[in-house]
């Protein structure tokens, strides 16, 4: 069962979801969190830096697990998740070293890096709570639209929409994006207790309705989360969008005026800006 919050501002879910990180921190000091890159958790990972600053929110019992890396870089390189995850969560929060796990994309052997992520999981008790970021083309972690999908952690080929949404990340330079990565699996995520799904901007609208409402599917990976019995969809107006054109009856907790023109050319500004950002 998927239950659908929809928030005014990408700020304002940022904020929620961060407060319910830390909630959850405190009911369970050693929770197991799964955690996603991309440019929509770099909010929610500065309001989780900003509560630990104010002493709301405790990591020094927790334990993470990344969804996944590029294949090749070294966890040093500033272009990789790794370093992603340093500068935007891990320097700025009371997490132990030791109890931070990604994998290794310069693994000789991959295959034995994926089996060794698996058992790591397992050692920890499992996810408690996975956090998802959603690709323009419906995959989560890089577990890419297919006509299969691979249920465990596996070494996977990015399409070439998916390494220019990431390009951003190495300069630009589609070329400099590595073809390949390494990922959690399908049945690795939906092993998680709880998973909490994010997307913002309007550039999402499609894939979170499909996700929400369409068939399950591998051409659209983000809609095995359907099959999971505890997921939280939280998304801003612009990414709840289509849901509002198609399910009249489900917008009622919001306004009608979402889509009216001020707020449809605020969202198409917004969204250009988004597409021009940097990751950082
Ligand atoms: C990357 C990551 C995904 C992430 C996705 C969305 O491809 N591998 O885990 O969810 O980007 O990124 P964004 O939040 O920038 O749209």
């Amino acid at each position: 069962m998927m239950r659908i919050r929809v928030f005014d501002t990408p700020l304002g879910l940022a904020r929620a979801c961060a407060r319910d990180i830390a909630r959850a921190l405190s009911a369970r000091p050693g929770l197991v969190l799964g955690l996603p890159t991309g440019r929509t958790p770099i909010p929610l990972y500065r309001a989780l830096a900003r509560l630990h600053e104010a002493g709301r929110v405790d990591f020094s019992r927790a334990t993470t697990f990344n969804l996944d890396e590029f294949l090749g870089l070294v966890a040093g390189d500033p272009r990789s998740y790794r370093a992603f995850m340093q500068r935007h969560l891990f320097n700025h929060v009371n997490l132990s070293p030791r109890r931070i796990h990604f994998l290794n994309g310069t693994a000789r052997d991959v295959d034995k890096e994926c089996r060794a992520y698996e058992r790591a999981i397992d050692r920890a008790g499992g996810i408690d709570l996975q956090i998802l970021g959603l690709g323009l083309n419906g995959h989560i972690g890089f577990n890419e639209p297919a006509r299969a999908l691979i249920a465990r952690t596996h070494r996977t080929r990015l399409k070439p929409g998916t390494r220019r949404a990431n390009a951003a990340l190495f300069g630009h330079r589609l070329g400099a994006v590595p073809r390949e990565a390494i990922s959690m699996g399908m049945a690795t995520i939906l092993h998680a207790r709880r998973v909490v799904l994010l997307a913002t901007g309007v550039t999402k609208a499609r894939r979170v309705e499909r996700m929400i409402r369409g068939p399950v599917t591998p051409r659209l990976p983000a809609s095995f989360l359907q099959l999971h019995r505890n997921v939280d969809v939280w998304i801003d107006r612009p990414a709840a969008s289509n849901l509002e054109l198609s399910y009249p009856t489900f917008s009622s907790s919001f306004s009608r005026a979402s889509t009216s023109s001020p707020i449809a050319s605020r969202t198409k500004s917004w969204a250009r800006r988004r597409r021009n950002s940097d990751w950082g």
